[in-house]
């Protein structure tokens, strides 16, 4: 980390509840340090009825930029001065850049997860059928990173089928060209039409801790699918290691939470972090989880 702090070094940070969890600190000071930036990025623990009074002091404090993380992703939208058409479009900002008084919204979820299945599962996402699992803020970045990179099809599988639909009737207007459908969540236990989904991603916080969904059987899906766990502790998954039993291709979310990180460092500082520095520190951090339990499983 950045210790030589002067009056000119540039604050960058995190706001969120909890936040000391968060390894973006981790990730966000490497890539200063390695460039020779003079910036700081610190973790802000700031509780949901707090948000505003947080994003007016930081505003006056002055700091280059912020990321934002659960609770506030959706809640701060309204907060900001100009949103980017990304976060606009996902309804959630992750990623805040001052430029005088005012601040910018964006959001580079959306963008992580396409460079994520791109580099770690070489998925080839045009004309590809996906098969979402999950209706929130995640989902919804989800949805937009698909359907820009070309997707064909996308289903939405939610715990809360009238989620599900919500979320679809959304953006059937912006992606008139993908076919967006629901399904209820039982299309995992072992349901026929899992042999027309190319790529399954989970974008609900189910894995964390081990915990799973019910009864899930990928055994239809194609030889060639991937299936893409959001989730990274464990390492894997129970739906990654289904995945793994059934030879697909799989990956978890820690090269996401790298990417989104990769380019939020870009949109605040203008530089490239040193490729794959951010991933590296990560997985050091996660507890020395081996290559292949963070790595495509089946090459
Ligand atoms: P995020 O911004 O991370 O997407 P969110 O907006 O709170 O978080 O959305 C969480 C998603 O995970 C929702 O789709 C939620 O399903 P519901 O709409 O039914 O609440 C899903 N989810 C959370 N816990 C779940 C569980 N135990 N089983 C199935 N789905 C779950």
């Amino acid at each position: 980390m950045n210790t030589n702090l002067t009056g000119k070094t540039g604050i960058l940070g995190i706001i969120g509840w909890p936040v000391a969890h968060s390894l973006s600190p981790l990730m966000q000071n490497a890539a200063c340090v390695a460039l020779g930036l003079d910036y700081v990025y610190v973790p802000f623990p700031v509780a949901p009825e707090n948000l505003r009074k947080a994003v007016d002091g930081l505003r006056a404090l002055g700091v280059t930029g912020f990321n934002v993380t659960i609770p506030h992703k959706e809640a701060i939208v309204g907060l900001l001065d100009i949103l980017s058409d990304e976060a606009r479009l996902i309804g959630a900002v992750n990623t805040v850049k001052r430029e005088g008084d005012r601040l910018t919204g964006h959001n580079t979820d959306a963008a992580g997860l396409i460079t994520s299945l791109q580099d770690d599962l070489e998925f080839d996402i045009k004309g590809s059928r996906v098969l979402l699992l999950g209706a929130g803020g995640a989902a919804r970045a989800a949805i937009v990173g698909l359907c820009r990179a070309g997707a064909a099809s996308v289903i939405v599988a939610n715990r809360t089928p009238d989620k599900a639909e919500r979320l679809v009737a959304d953006f059937r207007s912006a992606f008139s060209g993908a076919n967006l459908a629901v399904s209820p969540l039982d299309i995992l236990k072992g349901d026929q039409r899992l042999k027309d989904v190319d790529l399954l991603i989970n974008t609900t916080a189910v894995g964390l801790g081990g915990t799973t969904f019910d009864g899930v059987d990928l055994a239809p899906m194609a030889p060639c699918a991937c299936v893409y766990d959001m989730v990274y502790s464990p390492a894997l998954t129970p739906l990654l290691a289904e995945a793994r039993r059934n030879s697909l291709r799989s990956a978890n979310g820690v090269g996401m939470l790298a990417a989104q990180g990769e380019a939020a460092f870009s949109f605040w500082t203008g530089c490239e972090p040193p490729n794959g520095l951010m991933k590296s520190r990560l997985m050091a951090a996660l507890g020395g989880q081996d290559m292949l339990d963070n790595e495509v499983y089946s090459k």
